[in-house]
């Protein structure tokens, strides 16, 4: 049975950032005109965080706006299915339906406390722009979302729902036309408009954004935990979270990193499977490097020029990661596996059928994962993130 682990504040410090470092990665490596902003973006955040003030306002639109807390659902006809007991973590009923806006609303009262009036964000599923666009529609600010041509196409109702939530949709061409070159685009702008406020939506890019996306998602992780220890009265064996920036993965993980015997695992957009090119999983097959602003893994060639990706999954699509999930590899405090395309399919139909939840594509990664490491652990009981709904999937006819 997994009991609570003692923790000591020596084993915090290796996984908690200082000066947004995790070991030998994070870091902001960007030019000398963002270098600026970035400090007083960071100062400001350190200024706030933990304050009643910012804290109060936080939880009051976290709970009235998004429908937090989100519930810890006992799937049992999974559970059955797998031979497992598995908890699912309901990020897809907040409201615009993932993960993705809880950091909005964190970064968007930041943003109103530095007085941006306008508002720029990368997306990839889409549901970032979605979260930020709901954003700024909310307290009245300009907002612009940039997004890669592939990903518009394949994510069509959420560029709809963008544009009707009031923002300027921007569409990009570059590269394959998903999100890394939507997050180029969106740094471009950023570099040539520094009144902005850019609202990066996963744990990557440079110092302060991994640490302040880790910290408005770690809300997951802490009701997940309390709602667990209520309804088992113990700690869970194993978490499950799909990767692609690593943004809802360490939100669930945050909690648990101090207990040893909670373990952990990462679900990557494996694509067609492992070869360069042809896959997303950056944990799995990439190597530390430069990208992005920021030092960590990444999928690049011995020049450290970037791999194209491929992913069903428009979330996952994306040749970084987080400098966390890239210290906790190394550490070996959790582990990082790829899933194909076909398998996040076969589990995003199987939830559907059985539990009358469609999983956005992008989740059942994680899914899958879990079907595949559980199978016949009667004795072990689960927590996968359920990181967002699958509505936005649909119309792309993945049966
Ligand atoms: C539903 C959903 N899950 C997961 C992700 C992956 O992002 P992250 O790794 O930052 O959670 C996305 C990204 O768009 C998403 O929309």
């Amino acid at each position: 049975m997994n009991t609570i682990t003692k923790t000591t504040t020596k084993i915090k410090s290796i996984f908690a950032p200082t000066n947004g470092m995790y070991g030998p990665y994070g870091g902001m490596y960007v030019p000398p005109v963002l270098e600026n902003k970035l400090l007083h973006l960071a100062e400001v955040f350190e200024k706030h965080r933990g304050t009643p003030d910012f804290e109060q306002e936080f939880a009051y639109y976290l709970k009235n706006f998004v429908g937090r807390p989100s519930p810890l659902y006992y799937a049992h006809r999974l559970s059955q299915h797998i031979g497992s007991k598995i908890y699912l973590k309901r990020e897809d009923l907040n409201h615009t339906g993932s993960h993705k806006i809880n950091n909005t609303i964190g970064q968007i009262l930041l943003a109103r406390r530095m007085g941006a009036t306008e508002i720029v964000a990368e997306t990839g599923a889409g549901q970032h722009g979605v979260a930020t666009a709901t954003a700024a529609a909310l307290f009245g600010m300009k907002c612009k979302i940039f997004m890669g041509s592939k990903d518009a196409e394949r994510q069509k109702m959420n560029v709809s729902r963008i544009k009707l939530l009031g923002a300027e949709m921007v569409l990009t061409h570059a590269g394959r036309g998903t999100l890394k070159d939507a997050v180029d685009a969106a740094l471009g702008y950023y570099i040539e408009h520094l009144d902005v406020f850019y609202l990066l939506g996963s744990q990557v890019g440079p110092h302060p954004y991994p640490t302040m996306v880790g910290y408005f998602q770690s809300v997951i992780g802490k009701e997940a935990r309390k709602q667990f220890l209520e309804g088992e009265g113990r700690l869970p064996d194993n978490l499950f979270a799909c990767v692609g920036g690593g943004s809802n993965a360490i939100g669930l993980f945050t909690d648990f990193l101090l207990d040893e015997n909670v373990r952990i695992f990462g679900a990557e957009g494996g694509g067609e499977g492992p070869v360069f090119g042809k896959t997303a999983a950056t944990l799995s097959m990439g190597k530390p490097g430069v990208f992005q602003g920021t030092y960590s893994y990444a999928l690049s060639d011995e020049a450290g020029e970037v791999y194209p990706t491929a992913s069903i999954a428009a979330g996952l699509d994306y040749p970084g990661v987080s400098p966390q999930h890239a210290l906790l590899k190394d550490r070996k405090r959790a582990s990082y596996h790829l899933v194909t395309d076909a398998e996040a399919i076969e589990a995003y139909l199987l939830l559907s059928k059985l539990e009358g939840i469609i999983p956005a594509i992008e989740s059942s990664h994680a899914l899958a994962l879990a079907a595949k490491l559980l199978k016949n652990k009667k004795d072990e009981i689960s927590i996968i993130n359920l990181s967002g709904r699958g509505d936005k999937d649909v119309e792309r006819d993945l049966m």
